[in-house]
């Protein structure tokens, strides 16, 4: 009954540690691509081939359904991995999905037409690749009408987090924050669309000031995992065992995670 998570590296960790506590029986199967990651910086064609290579790892684990935690691959590769590559038998869900239904106050799962919403504008904070797919826009659009978004390509963040320089990270968080509202003053919205960026939450949150509503992922990847397996229990796979797998040097990424999660994580090589 194994799910996956796949993440291009740690940030995933983030959406990990919330699924598990939200789904305490199930045995989540994680698979950092650390060999090949940051992904935020490498083309859509480039994160489609890395990210089917993980995916299909996990498969080969009993992961029937396999949650994309990273963002970058859930924009740059999800829409066409669900359109061309996956088999009738396996699901691979992306992060964006609930994020959007809980900005828009939709039910999970509701795919009714896109209709006005009380949020009109909203900043998307989120790596280069990411803003460069648009999917977020994209996604939005179906859901919602009349709403602005103003995206901001994060750069040096997540390199400042995976790096554990947490000073530099919140000074690059702030410089970003003000960038945006020199183009949009008054979001009333503020999207962390990067599984790294709740590690620096408090930081986006104290730049946002206290008006902007925000949002971010693991919670809620959290709840609407947890109602996707309620209708759909089939999709729990054959897989038995958690575990974590790296394409990096598991030593290295064991004690990374160790200090993310702030409890003994063991990675073994993917
Ligand atoms: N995990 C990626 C994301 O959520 C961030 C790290 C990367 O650039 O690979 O966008």
């Amino acid at each position: 009954m194994a799910v996956g998570i796949f993440d291009s590296g740690l940030g995933g960790l983030t959406v990990l540690d919330a699924v598990e506590k939200r789904l305490p029986d199930v045995p989540f199967v994680y698979y950092g691509d650390n060999a090949h990651a940051p992904y935020g910086v490498r083309d859509a064609d480039d994160i489609f081939a890395l990210t089917c290579a993980g995916v299909e790892r996990l498969w080969a684990e009993g992961c029937d359904l396999v949650v994309l935690a990273c963002n970058t691959a859930s924009a740059a590769a999800l829409k066409r991995m669900q359109e061309t590559w996956v088999p009738e038998d396996k699901r691979v869900l992306g992060v964006f999905v609930p994020l959007i239904e809980a900005l828009t106050e939709r039910q999970w799962g509701d795919n009714s037409a896109p209709r006005e919403v009380a949020v009109k504008h909203v900043a998307l904070f989120a790596t280069p690749a990411t803003v460069a797919s648009r999917a977020f826009q994209r996604e939005l659009a179906f859901r919602a009408i009349g709403v602005d978004v103003e995206a901001q390509p994060c750069a040096g963040v997540v390199d400042a987090i995976e790096l554990g320089d947490e000073i530099l990270a919140e000074a690059l968080v702030r410089s970003h924050v003000e960038s945006l509202k020199r183009r949009m003053p008054n979001p009333e919205a503020a999207v962390l669309g990067c599984t790294h960026y709740p590690l620096v939450e408090g930081a986006f949150r104290a730049a946002l000031g206290p008006g902007v509503k925000v949002f971010s992922q693991p919670g809620l990847v959290a709840e609407s995992l947890a109602d996707y397996l309620a209708r759909r229990p089939g999709m729990l796979g054959p897989g038995r065992r958690a575990r974590f797998l790296t394409t990096g040097d598991p030593e290295n990424v064991s004690s990374k995670a160790t200090q993310f999660l702030r409890r003994p994580i063991r990675f073994e090589a993917a």
